[in-house]
């Protein structure tokens, strides 16, 4: 009985802990794929032609990848601009532009966003995770 209990414990704790992470960190990939691959982009490519304004004047999504400028920006940038979509972003700043980046902070938790952001900084080449973070730091301290 007594080996019993002292074998079980330890197996709880990592049984446990194992749910907490599953449960903390959700899959960035695939809730990528579900809300941004349809504009973004499944590869992160962009839509096609993405550098001019479409049919109704509003520029299409741009790509995340290196190509992009997803990457110009700091991680508190790229937070508030999804969370609150590109609209009131802008319209705080002051900058005159149309945006159709939608807000997603009432669809998805926090968590779920930086999972997301997780993920596309993750699919950037070394020297370009290296700028992003320098910026995000930069942001940071002002
Ligand atoms: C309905 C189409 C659409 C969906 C869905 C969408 N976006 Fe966008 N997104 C855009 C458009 C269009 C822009 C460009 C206009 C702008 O920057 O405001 C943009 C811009 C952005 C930018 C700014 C990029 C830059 O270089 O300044 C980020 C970051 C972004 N989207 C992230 C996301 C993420 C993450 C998701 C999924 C949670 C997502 N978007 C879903 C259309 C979309």
């Amino acid at each position: 009985m007594q080996n019993t209990a002292r074998l079980s414990a330890p197996f709880l704790a990592l049984a446990l802990s194992a749910a907490t992470a599953v449960h903390a960190q959700p899959e960035g990939h695939a809730l990528y794929d579900t809300f941004c691959a349809a504009c973004h982009g499944a590869n992160l490519e962009g839509a096609p032609d993405w550098q001019r304004p479409g049919p109704d004047g509003l520029l299409p999504a741009p790509p995340h990848d290196e190509t992009g400028h997803t990457w110009h920006h700091g991680d508190r940038f790229l937070f508030d601009y999804v969370a609150r979509g590109g609209q009131a972003v802008l319209d705080d700043l002051g900058v005159n532009f149309t945006s159709a980046m939608p807000a997603f902070g009432d669809v998805l938790q926090d968590a779920e966003l930086e999972a997301i952001l997780d993920f596309i900084r993750q699919s950037w080449p070394e020297h370009i995770r290296a700028i992003q973070a320098a910026r995000s730091a930069q942001d940071g301290a002002s």
